[in-house]
């Protein structure tokens, strides 16, 4: 039996009987990961969005986790700084845990700006749940676009540790999907993605 570890040491796993291979085989296709890193505007939302749209009118479970949305709740307490990010990703990881088991296409968007956070989630996940797609948009495509006028106050200095501009963000040596969002159109990303989930042989259709 699997003892909690942590500040809970009395706490021991109740096994479901309705377990995930059997939530896949009901939903006719695997639960997963895909895990979206890149610089805030380089996007990663729009992009998880658009591929969520894609499977669900196929008939897939999914759900999109986006930072813009769970820094409003589940880590409504956490900043900016690097400590907090790492805290802010060891949460989302645990939550996509959840979400495997529950048999669901799991989407995240998160800047996740450093290798070793990104290691981190990829061991919580497991490696083999887990794909790693780098929105690789440069930084003065990202600064062009600023949607939210985010890299403009950045830049004024009224926000500070941002990525990309006073924080860093190490690009991905080897992500299983870089993807150039800076010059490819939506579509053409979309089907990318679509067409690998197939070649895994998570979805099916
Ligand atoms: S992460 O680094 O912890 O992965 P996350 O993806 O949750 O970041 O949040 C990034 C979003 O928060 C950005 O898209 C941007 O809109 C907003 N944001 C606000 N302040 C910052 C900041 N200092 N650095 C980066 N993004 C920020």
């Amino acid at each position: 039996m699997q003892q909690s570890p942590g500040k809970s040491p009395n706490v021991v796993r109740h096994r479901a009987a309705v377990s995930r291979p059997r939530r896949e085989t009901l939903n006719g296709h695997m639960s997963a990961n895909l895990w979206f890193t890149g610089l805030s505007g380089s996007g990663k939302s729009t992009l998880a969005h658009a591929i969520e749209e894609r499977l669900h009118l196929m008939g897939c479970r999914t759900y999109v986790f986006d930072g813009d949305n769970v820094r409003h709740g589940l880590c409504g307490d956490l900043s900016f700084s690097l400590e907090d990010r790492t805290e802010n990703l060891r949460r989302i990881a645990e939550m996509v845990n959840l979400f495997l088991d529950a048999g669901v296409l799991s989407l995240t968007a998160f800047i996740s700006p450093l290798e070793a956070d990104r290691a981190m989630v990829k061991e919580i996940i497991g490696h083999e749940n887990i794909i790693e797609v780098y929105c690789n948009c440069p930084l003065e495509i990202c600064e062009q676009r600023d949607v939210k006028g985010l890299y403009k106050k950045a830049r004024a200095g009224e926000i500070k540790n941002y990525t990309g501009i006073s924080s860093p963000y190490e690009a991905p040596l080897n992500p299983d999907i870089d993807i150039n969002t800076g010059a490819l159109p939506l579509r053409e990303c979309v089907n990318i993605i679509i067409d690998d989930l197939r070649e895994r042989g998570i979805i099916l259709k």
